[in-house]
């Protein structure tokens, strides 16, 4: 009710649907939905199994204006409000993983991928994918521990109810996102960061950097102790292990 929406049976991917809305014309924002993705993407290259009639697949598409300062924390803040939406719905437990991946009990629940279209020095479209695990019970083909909604509260999940808790969390985040920027959400994200303090190996690309977790900046980079040095580490394109 806060967004258009367009829901679909089938997509390729709602983030590939959301840029050719967006070509054609469509004015942000508005929210695209699909029942199952048969080529739904993943952070890192990575395919993200979508399917039919179980999960969330979303993406939004938000208009930031003269960019930096808006995308600053950005997806941070996505991972954030996804969290607190599934907080509300039940799953106390789930926690954070730098940069935006959604845990519970150490296992995946949800992810966010951001896509952005045109010149992020002036105004740019954002295509934020939301993916969530929500009445999925059994899949092949997911390369890391995962779990859903269903599988933790043991009934199942209306994603009607879902999806509503999923757009007013994020239009409450975004709005304080685009006022404040990252800055107001530190805490609150540190706060619910399962890795703080954790020694970690970050990996991007061929690189791999062994450090301790000190937490995030004011622009939700990855503050890391690397032999007693901090240094700090942004882009999506790097993940994290545990040691
Ligand atoms: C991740 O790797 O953690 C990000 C997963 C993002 C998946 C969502 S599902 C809806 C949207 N459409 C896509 O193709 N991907 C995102």
């Amino acid at each position: 009710d806060i967004w258009p929406f367009y829901i679909y049976e089938s997509l390729d991917s709602t983030n590939a649907e959301a840029a050719r809305l967006l070509t054609a014309g469509v004015e942000p924002p508005f929210l695209v939905l699909a029942e199952r993705q048969t080529a739904g993407r993943g952070r890192r290259g990575r395919v993200w199994q979508s399917p039919f009639g179980v999960n969330v697949y979303l993406s939004l598409v938000i208009r930031v204006q003269k960019g930096a300062r808006q995308l600053e924390g950005l997806s941070l803040v996505v991972g954030l409000a996804v969290m607190q939406a599934l907080r509300a719905s039940g799953l106390g437990e789930a926690g954070l993983k730098w940069p935006n991946d959604i845990l519970v009990q150490g296992k995946k629940i949800a992810g966010v991928l951001l896509e952005l279209t045109g010149d992020p020095a002036d105004v740019c479209d954002v295509v934020v994918g939301v993916g969530v695990n929500v009445n999925m019970e059994s899949e092949s083909g997911i390369e890391q521990p995962w779990t859903s909604m269903r599988l933790e509260l043991q009934h199942l999940i209306d994603r009607n109810d879902l999806v509503c808790a999923l757009s007013r969390h994020l239009h409450g985040y975004l709005a304080r996102h685009a006022e404040l920027g990252f800055a107001a959400f530190q805490d609150e994200w540190e706060s619910s960061h399962l890795w703080q303090g954790r020694e970690v190996v970050l990996i991007a690309g061929t690189q791999r950097i062994e450090g301790l977790v000190l937490g995030v900046d004011h622009v939700g980079a990855l503050r890391l102790s690397v032999n007693g040095v901090e240094q700090r580490y942004s882009g999506g394109e790097i993940s994290l292990r545990l040691c």
